[in-house]
C-alpha cells in the first residue's frame, strides 16, 4: 500500500513541498473525482468515452482479449464500453483492477458483478507505483491506464511505470493508454479551475486526508486551490497555496509545518502529450505504439502499446 507517513515527511518538511496525487483518493476524493468527470469544462472523460465507443469493437476484434486488467480503475464506468464489446464477441471472461481507493474498488466491483454475473473479478488494493503482479496472465489481456492517469507521472517516472508494465506483459497482451493532448492553454486551465469549485474541493480534500491519517490540524480554509499551465513542460500543475501564514502539526509523524503566505504545496502534475511525445514515451519504455485513436478535434487520444514483435 501507499505510505503516507513517509511521503508526507519527505514531501512536506521543507520547500519545494509536494505530495503524490494518490492521496487525494479516499472515499470522498474518489466521489469528488467522479463529480469532476461530469463537469462541462472537464472534456477529458466524455471525449475518452466517445473514442472508446467508436473503436471498442475494432480493438477487441484485433486483440481478442479474454481479460481486462485496469490500473487506477476508479468507477470503471468507461471500462464497460470495452467489457460490452468483449461480451458481444463471446470473449469476456475476467476483469482485474489495481486501485489505491478501497471505496472505488468495492463500488466498481459490485457494479460490475451485477452487470456481468459470470465475470471472474479480481480487485488488487495496491499502489501501482510499487512492484506487483497482474492477474490473468494465463490468457490474452487488454491492460488499461485510462483517464489521462499517465499524465500524473513525471516523465522519468512514466517511463519507469511503463517499463514495469512491459515486464508483466506477454506477446498476446495489449496495453491501452489514455493521453490528454496539448491544446489551447485556456481550455486546459478551465478544465482544472471549474467555476463550481469541485476541483478546488478535490484538491483541498488531501488536507482532510492528512488530518485524519496523521492526526493533523491543517485548516483547509487557510489554503486555496491554484492550477497553472506550464507551456514549456506541457503540464498543468496543481497547488495548495497558503492564503496566510500557516503553522500546523502532523502529530503522528511529529512534523511541524510552517508556511509563509503564498507558499505552496504541489499536489498534482498533469502532463499533456502530442502524438510525438506519446510515441517517444512508449518507445522509451521499450514498447511499440501500434495504434493511435483520437476524437475529431484531437483533444484526447488512446494509444495501444504492445511488446515489440
Ligand atoms: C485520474 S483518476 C482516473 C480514474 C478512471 N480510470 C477514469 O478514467 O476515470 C486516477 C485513478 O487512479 C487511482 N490511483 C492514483 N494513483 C494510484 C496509485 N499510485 N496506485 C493505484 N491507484 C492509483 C485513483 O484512486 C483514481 O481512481
Amino acid at each position: 500500500m501507499a505510505c503516507l507517513p513517509r511521503d508526507a515527511r519527505a514531501g512536506l518538511a521543507a520547500p519545494p513541498r509536494r505530495l503524490p496525487p494518490k492521496y487525494f483518493y479516499d472515499a470522498r476524493g474518489s466521489a469528488l473525482f467522479e463529480e469532476i468527470t461530469r463537469l462541462p469544462e472537464y472534456y477529458l472523460t466524455r471525449t475518452e468515452r466517445a473514442i472508446l465507443e467508436r473503436v471498442a469493437d475494432d480493438l477487441i476484434a484485433e486483440l481478442t482479449p479474454r481479460a481486462l486488467v485496469e490500473y487506477g480503475s476508479g468507477s470503471a464506468s468507461k471500462t464497460r464500453v470495452l467489457l460490452d464489446a468483449m461480451h458481444a464477441r463471446g470473449l469476456l471472461e475476467a476483469y482485474g483492477a489495481v486501485e489505491v481507493s478501497e471505496a472505488a474498488l468495492l463500488a466498481s466491483a459490485r457494479a460490475l458483478a451485477a452487470r456481468y454475473p459470470a465475470l471472474e473479478l479480481e480487485g488488487v488494493l495496491a499502489d501501482f507505483e510499487r512492484p506487483l503482479t497482474l492477474p490473468f496472465a494465463d490468457r490474452p489481456r487488454l491492460i488499461l491506464l485510462l483517464g489521462s492517469t499517465v499524465g500524473n507521472f513525471a516523465r522519468e517516472e512514466a517511463i519507469d511505470f511503463l517499463e514495469r508494465v512491459r515486464d508483466l506483459m506477454t506477446p498476446a497482451d495489449g496495453f491501452l493508454i489514455g493521453f490528454d493532448l496539448v491544446k489551447e492553454p485556456a481550455r486546459l486551465l478551465s478544465a482544472y479551475n471549474d467555476p463550481a469549485g469541485v476541483t478546488a474541493r478535490f484538491n483541498l480534500n488531501v488536507l482532510r486526508v492528512l488530518n485524519r491519517e496523521l492526526r493533523g490540524d491543517l485548516r483547509p480554509a487557510d489554503f486555496e486551490h491554484v492550477a497553472v499551465y506550464d507551456e514549456e513542460a506541457a503540464r498543468i500543475e496543481m497547488y495548495l497555496t497558503a492564503k496566510r501564514p500557516v503553522v500546523a502539526r502532523l502529530r503522528s509523524i511529529d512534523l511541524e509545518l510552517r508556511l509563509d503566505e503564498g507558499e505552496r504545496i504541489l499536489t498534482e502534475l498533469s502532463h499533456k502529450y502530442t502524438p510525438e511525445s506519446a510515441r517517444a514515451l512508449v518507445a522509451g519504455a521499450g514498447l511499440d505504439l501500434v495504434r493511435w485513436d483520437t476524437d475529431a478535434d484531437a483533444d484526447f487520444a488512446l494509444g495501444l502499446a504492445r511488446l515489440p514483435s
